[in-house]
């Protein structure tokens, strides 16, 4: 058995939208209500799921940008999450993260020489010469030229600035990347090479990835395992392939047919199946589970109640009935 190197241990963030004359908190949003994940070393975790659902807040509380409400995140064995933050610091390093908008994350009053350099320059690792090589070298690693060193983020486009992104994040040589949308915000044309990139950069630096997407689409071909998110739980959790070929939840299954690629394998499914609008109220989170008020098989008294648990890869009541019929692969 591999050790994972991350764990995600029953983990909540809620935000306080609401206090009183106190001060105290009388409302909360719920962005993440109980995840379980674990990642082992070197492969690639799709976390995909609709706007809101809460992907990025996962995504930030894992690399320490956002406190836990309760629950652990653990690192290489270590319980992040408990740290005091004179401790943690030296974990900020190994866990990065790449932001999906390659125009507002980078400054545009610095150099990419600044920009990147950074994380080495904060910490007193490196100056001088050895930092201009460091700079120049990993510029090259991500397809930039280091004749560039000295320009701002203005001068480039999507595609080069979500490289710069990539080069910030590895140059302190992490081993996890949490990479929130690093593709959406670009041309599609230029999405490929983006991919790729991050494909060669994770099998040259031996990387972990927690992929972070809401289109399907674009996870099929760079994931190992995907997790569907779904109001702030993990409602699917599988191997890609499988995930592709029979998605066990009804939402997996919608998402999956809004899929655009002309792919044989989803066309006999019956089209695209549009979800009502109804999105449950983030500080009032119903029993049972969220997604039944837009789910075409929900059954009143059985999705509504209680709490359903992440089963067989899936958080969903119907997961037995399917199994039995043989309608999805057995157990794992
Ligand atoms: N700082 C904050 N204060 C209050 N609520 C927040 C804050 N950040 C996020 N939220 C809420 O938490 C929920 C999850 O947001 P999050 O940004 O994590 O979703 P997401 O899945 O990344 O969405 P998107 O695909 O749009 O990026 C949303 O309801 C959002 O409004
Ligand atoms: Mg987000």
């Amino acid at each position: 058995m591999i050790e994972p190197i991350l764990e995600v241990r029953d983990l909540h963030v809620r935000f306080p939208v609401r206090r009183n004359l106190l001060g105290r908190t009388t409302v909360e949003n719920h962005a993440v209500s109980g995840v379980d994940l674990a990642l082992v070393p070197g492969e690639t975790l799709a976390l995909v799921g609709e706007s809101g659902c809460g992907k990025t807040t996962l995504g930030r509380t894992i690399v320490g940008a956002q406190k836990a409400t309760s629950g652990a995140v653990i690192f290489d064995g270590k319980v992040l999450t408990s740290m005091p933050e004179r401790e943690r610091a030296p974990y900020r390093r190994q866990i990065r993260m790449v932001f999906q908008d390659p125009f507002s994350s980078l400054n545009p009053r610095f150099t990419l020489r600044q920009i990147i350099g950074d994380p080495l320059v904060a910490t007193g690792e490196a100056r001088g010469s050895e930092l201009e090589d460091r700079i120049a070298e990993m510029m090259r690693r991500v397809g930039l030229s280091p004749d560039y060193m000295d320009r701002y983020p203005h001068a480039f486009s999507g595609g080069q600035r979500q490289r710069v992104n990539i080069a910030r994040a590895l140059i302190v040589n992490p081993r996890l990347v949490v990479a929130d949308e690093p593709v959406s915000a670009l041309d599609v044309s230029v999405r490929a090479q983006i991919l790729n990139l991050l494909r060669e950069l994770q099998a040259e630096f031996g990387l972990t990835y927690l992929f972070i997407s809401h289109d399907l689409s674009v996870v099929e071909n760079l994931a190992d395992r995907v997790a569907v998110m779904y109001f702030g739980r993990i409602v699917e959790l599988a191997d890609t392939a499988s995930l592709y070929d029979a998605p066990r939840h009804p939402y997996t299954e919608a998402l999956m047919s809004a899929v655009p690629i002309p792919d044989p394998a989803l066309k006999g499914r019956g089209g695209r199946i549009l979800l009502p609008d109804e999105l449950p109220d983030p500080s009032n989170p119903p029993p049972g589970c969220a997604f039944a008020r837009r789910c075409r098989y929900a059954e009143a008294g059985r999705c509504d109640t209680g709490e359903i648990p992440l089963e067989h890869g899936t958080r969903c009541v119907r997961r037995e009935e399917l199994d039995l019929q043989g309608i999805v692969g057995a157990p794992s």
